[in-house]
C-alpha cells in the first residue's frame, strides 16, 4: 500500500514587497538581490494575518481539489517553525478552523525541512492503514522572526502556506521519503524567540530573531541536498533522467541550480518559485508543487523530486510519482 497525492493548494499574503521597496529602507540593491539569490519580491502578512489563517486558506483549496469536504480528513501533519501559539498546536487550531472534529491533530517543527517532514510522517500514517484522508500542511510567518533591519535575512524570507492531501492507493504515489537530521550544526541557523512572541509584530526582543551565517549554510545545502539526491535514486535504482520535476526548497536560486545540475536536469524542469515568494520555509515546496499543478507543468503520472534543508540543520527528499 502506498499513499497518493490526489489534492494540492497553496496562499499568499496580499502584501508583496519588492526588493526596491527593501532598498529604499537598507543598504541593499535589486541587483545584488537578483544575482545572489534570484528573489525579485515576496509576499508579507497584514498586521493581524496568522500562521493558521494561511493554513486554512491553502487546506481548503487542497481539499477541494481533492473532491473532499473538510469532515473527511482523518489526519492533519501540519509542519511549521512559527506557529501561532506554543499551544494548543498549529495542527489543533487548524482543524477547529475546518470545522473537522477528532481526527490526530499535530504540527512539528523542522525549519525548511517541515514539509518534507510531516509528509513523510503522514505517508506512514497511510500507507498503514492508519489514516485514509490525511492533510499536510507547511506554513509559515517568517516575517515575525526576521529582523527587518537585518540585510543579511530580511531580503530573504517571505511568508505563505501550501497543503497537500493524501489517500492510500496501491500504486505509487510517495514512493520514498529520506530524513536527515545533524544538530551538531545548530549554531549556523536559529532562532531563540518563542513561537507566542511570533503571533505578534513587534514584540519579539532584538536578540532573539533568526540568526544565519548564509555562507555556510549555503556550502552545506548544496553539499548535503546533492547527497540525498544521490540516495534517492539509488535507493530507487533510478538514473538521473527518470525524474520529470524537481520541486526544490526555495531558498536561493542558485542552490536550486546545483541541486538540478547534479540531476542533469535543464532549469526547464524545475519548479522555481523563488523570485516570486522568496524563502517560505515549511511552505516553499507545497507552493511551489501547487504552483506547478495548477499552471499545468506537472501532470498526473509524472515522477517529482522534492527536497528541502534548513535549520537544525535539517534536509530531506520525498521521490512522488504524482
Ligand atoms: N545587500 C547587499 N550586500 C549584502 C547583503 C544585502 N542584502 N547581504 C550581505 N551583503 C554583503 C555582505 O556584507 C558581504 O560583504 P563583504 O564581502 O564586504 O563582507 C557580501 O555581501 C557577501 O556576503 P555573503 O553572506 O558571503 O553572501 P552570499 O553570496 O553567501 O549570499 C545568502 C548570502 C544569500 C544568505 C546565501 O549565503 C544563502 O542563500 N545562504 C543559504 C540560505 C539557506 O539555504 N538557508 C536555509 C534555509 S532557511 C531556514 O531554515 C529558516
Amino acid at each position: 500500500m502506498y499513499s497518493r497525492i490526489v489534492g494540492t493548494g497553496s496562499y499568499l499574503p496580499a502584501k508583496v514587497v519588492t526588493n526596491f521597496d527593501l532598498e529604499k529602507r537598507m543598504d541593499t540593491s535589486d541587483t545584488w538581490i537578483r544575482e545572489r539569490t534570484g528573489i525579485e519580491c515576496r509576499h508579507i502578512a497584514a498586521d493581524g494575518e496568522s500562521n493558521v489563517d494561511m493554513a486554512e486558506h491553502a487546506s481548503r483549496a487542497a481539499i477541494a481539489a481533492a473532491g473532499l469536504q473538510p469532515g473527511d480528513i482523518d489526519l492533519i501533519s501540519y509542519g511549521t517553525t512559527t506557529p501561532d501559539l506554543v499551544f494548543p498546536n498549529a495542527g489543533a487550531l487548524l482543524q477547529a478552523r475546518l470545522g473537522n472534529r477528532g481526527a490526530p491533530a499535530f504540527s512539528l517543527e523542522a525549519a525548511c525541512s517541515g514539509f518534507i517532514y510531516a509528509l513523510a510522517v503522514a505517508d506512514k500514517f497511510v500507507r498503514t492503514g492508519a489514516a485514509r484522508r490525511a492533510l499536510v500542511v507547511g506554513s509559515e510567518v517568517l516575517s515575525r522572526i526576521t529582523d527587518q533591519n537585518d540585510r543579511s535575512t530580511a531580503i530573504l524570507f517571505g511568508d505563505g502556506a501550501g497543503a497537500v492531501i493524501l489517500v492510500p492507493s496501491e500504486e505509487p504515489g510517495i514512493i520514498s521519503t529520506h530524513l536527515h537530521a545533524d544538530g551538531h550544526y545548530q549554531h549556523l541557523l536559529y532562532c531563540t524567540g518563542g513561537p507566542a512572541h511570533g503571533a505578534a509584530p513587534g514584540t519579539m526582543r532584538s536578540g532573539d530573531y533568526i540568526r544565519m551565517a548564509g555562507s555556510e549554510v549555503f556550502k552545506l545545502a548544496v553539499t548535503l541536498l546533492g547527497r540525498v539526491v544521490d540516495e534517492t535514486l539509488a535507493a530507487n535504482n533510478l538514473e538521473q533522467s527518470a525524474i520529470d520535476w524537481l520541486v526544490p526548497h526555495q531558498a536561493n536560486l542558485r542552490i536550486i541550480q546545483a541541486t538540478a545540475r547534479k540531476l542533469d536536469l535543464p532549469m526547464e524542469r524545475v519548479i522555481v518559485t523563488v523570485h516570486n515568494h522568496g524563502n517560505t520555509s515549511t511552505a516553499s515546496v507545497p507552493l511551489a508543487l501547487d504552483v506547478g499543478v495548477r499552471d499545468g507543468r506537472v501532470k498526473r503520472g509524472d515522477l517529482l523530486l522534492l527536497e528541502a534543508l534548513g535549520g537544525g540543520l535539517t534536509w530531506g527528499s520525498a521521490l512522488v510519482r504524482f
